[in-house]
């Protein structure tokens, strides 16, 4: 997904702009540029490359081909355009005076371009972009805030800006709405990044742009307004992530060392929450009132955070005995959901900054729900428009492939049903302290699985070359094959798809024929038996098994499946928590056999901020 970098002070701006650009290379990107004040020339240069950063870095030299103090970059993932130079942000003005970076869509670009052109402005890329500096330039008379008011007043969509204006060199004017966008103070210098990530090297001292906001950078301070152009003082907050958590820490890829250090994240996420038998969310808290009124939960969110709520309805209603619905952010809004003020909604995101997420997040609150948010980054947009937000503090997670936010956020769902139990009363108290000791146990037993992960790499090793692989399982073995399947398919390209296996019987059993490889998830003893006779069907019909089951239940399962992968017993509640971890290592493995970009896998983004 699109990033932008801006800095202004006293050391030479390019080299910095492609650093911190670096940083955001983990999000997704298909081309990139910088833009800057060239003080000789007295205009702007703008330099864009198609393809990976480096290719763009070559070209300038790693940044010594431009001598300036300031200037803005960018990353892009194509929305408006193809990849190429000349879609590739900045995008400048008719005269070149104006350069723009921008992440987010701007919606009414179309009807705007046909005003502009029916004024005789030329347009040379397909982007929406182009249209926000064509406009300013268009609205310019000398005063370069004015403008970009009036240009405001006209846009709709979602934006994060960057605009450089060659008529004032001392400045950069930034401006958000529902894409982030984050001020960074340094000394002598500043810095606008959609991504801390990027500025970290510099400052820790950042402050967050609320929508509407603009903001105009110079070397001695940030000015901030807001949608009335009337000042505002912007609070200044410390960031506390080490640099060290965001880089590979000798890890061959970031998705490796995120698989590794789960333990550790579970163990941050939790431990500060369960304090003496009981479960303490300082961050949280719901009226008693409001809980026993409770009448509907709806958890929303996409992708693997799905999954999580696919995991999480059937342990909120298991404990809670309260109606859950899961639903994709991406259908929410579409659908006329059922809300109201007895509704809790529980919006799920690593980011924080999913677009779909966000639209069905603000749909839920207008129909009156009441909105809980479980968030992986700090400040971030979902966090902000939430009535509450739980933080899973699984720490920066890179790979576009989510692992430690997956486990984390599950964890704090299914902690969150066990609150809600208790507060209702529908969890005898034994129960409850069997539970929780559980929630104790998990990261040391998650390390037990990741100390055996070699097993998972010799399974790798055997069905690596397989063009399809099936997983099927029931209950909550079902919304973890989904997730394994995703796993699967998003980083090693491999057709996968995820079923519940009762359905075997209803369609999917004709695609088993000899050697079609199936990954029988079995770690719900309750529905044991059950599984057994999935695999049989699908043994019967040529097809090869690797089941994951719990470790008493291996031996009887290795009867029948060709292979085995085992986690330790843990209560239910924990046990897709666990089993999740040999569906990530499989994946990894079975990717890095076949050699894929694992980190940025093919026309994927981490963070999806367009619809
Ligand atoms: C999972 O590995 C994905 N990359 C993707 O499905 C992700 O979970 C989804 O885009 C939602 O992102 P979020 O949690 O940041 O909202």
């Amino acid at each position: 997904m699109c990033g932008i970098v801006g800095y202004i002070g006293r050391e030479q701006a390019a080299p910095i702009l492609l650093e911190g650009l670096s940083r955001l290379e983990y999000r997704g990107y298909d081309s990139a540029g910088v833009a800057v004040f060239d003080a000789q020339a007295g205009a702007l240069a703008v330099r864009k490359a198609k393809g990976r950063l480096q290719v763009l870095s070559d070209q300038l030299h790693g940044g010594a081909d431009l001598d300036s103090t300031v200037g803005v970059g960018h990353t892009r993932w194509a929305t408006h355009g193809a990849p190429s130079d000349i879609n590739s942000h900045p995008q400048v003005s008719r005269s070149g005076k104006i350069a723009v970076v921008h992440n987010g869509i701007i919606e009414n670009y179309a009807e705007l371009k046909g005003f502009l052109q029916s004024k005789g402005v030329p347009f040379v890329s397909e982007t929406d972009t182009e249209v926000v500096a064509q406009l300013i330039e268009y609205f310019y008379d000398g005063d370069l805030l004015a403008a970009v008011g009036r240009v405001l007043r006209r846009i709709q969509g979602a934006y994060a800006l960057g605009i450089l204006c060659a008529d004032c060199p001392d400045q950069i004017v930034a401006v958000r709405k529902d894409s982030p966008l984050i001020l960074g103070y340094g000394e002598g210098c500043n810095f606008i990044t959609s991504d801390v990530t990027a500025i970290l090297r510099h400052t820790r001292s950042v402050g967050y742009m609320e929508d509407g906001e603009l903001a105009v950078l110079t070397r001695e301070g940030i000015r901030c307004c807001n949608h009335l152009m009337q000042p505002i003082e912007k609070e200044i907050v410390t960031v506390d992530w080490e640099m060290d958590a965001a880089e590979k820490g000798g890890y061959e890829h970031f998705m490796f060392k995120e698989i590794m250090e789960q333990p550790e994240a579970l163990r941050r996420c939790l431990s500060p929450r369960i304090r003496e038998g009981e479960i303490v969310f300082e961050d949280f808290s719901l009226d008693q009132d409001y809980i026993k009124n409770m009448r509907r939960i709806y958890i929303v969110a996409c992708g693997s955070s799905y999954h999580v709520g696919m995991v999480g309805k059937y342990h909120l209603e298991r404990l809670t005995r309260i109606p859950v619905e899961v639903a994709l952010g991406s259908e929410f809004r579409y659908m006329d959901p059922i809300v109201d003020d007895h509704t809790l909604v529980i919006v799920i995101s690593q980011s924080g900054e999913t677009l779909d997420t966000m639209a069905a997040l603000r749909e839920a609150r207008r129909l009156g729900g009441h909105i809980l948010s479980i968030v992986n980054v700090v400040g971030s947009s979902i966090a902000r428009e939430s009535d509450q937000v739980l933080y899973t503090w699984a720490g920066p997670e890179i790979a576009v492939a989510t692992t430690k936010a997956y486990t984390t956020q599950l964890a704090l769902l299914s902690l969150l049903a066990l609150w809600l139990a208790k507060r209702l009363g529908t969890v005898p108290e034994e129960d409850f302290r069997s539970m929780l000791a559980a929630f104790q146990e998990l990261p040391d037993k998650m390390e037990e699985v990741l100390s055996r992960r070699e097993d998972i790499q010799y399974f790798a090793s055997r069905y690596f070359n397989h063009d399809s692989i099936f997983f099927m399982g029931r209950n909550i073995d079902y919304a973890l094959g989904l997730e394994g399947s995703l796993k699967l398919k998003e980083i090693s390209y491999i057709h996968s798809e995820a079923y519940a296996s009762g359905e075997l019987k209803h369609g999917t059993i004709s695609l088993i024929e000899d050697g079609t490889l199936v990954v029988a998830l079995s770690t719900y003893s309750g529905l044991f038996a059950k599984a057994m006779s999935n695999v049989v069907e699908v043994k019967a019909r040529g097809g090869s098994v690797l089941a994951l089951t719990v470790e008493p239940r291996k031996a009887e399962m290795a009867q029948t499946a060709d292979g085995v992968m085992t986690i330790p017993d843990i209560h239910n509640l924990l046990l897709p928590c666990l089993g999740v971890v040999p569906l990530q290592l499989f994946a990894y493995y079975v990717a890095l056999m076949r050699g894929c970009d694992i980190d940025k896998p093919r026309n994927l983004a981490k963070s999806v901020t367009v619809e």
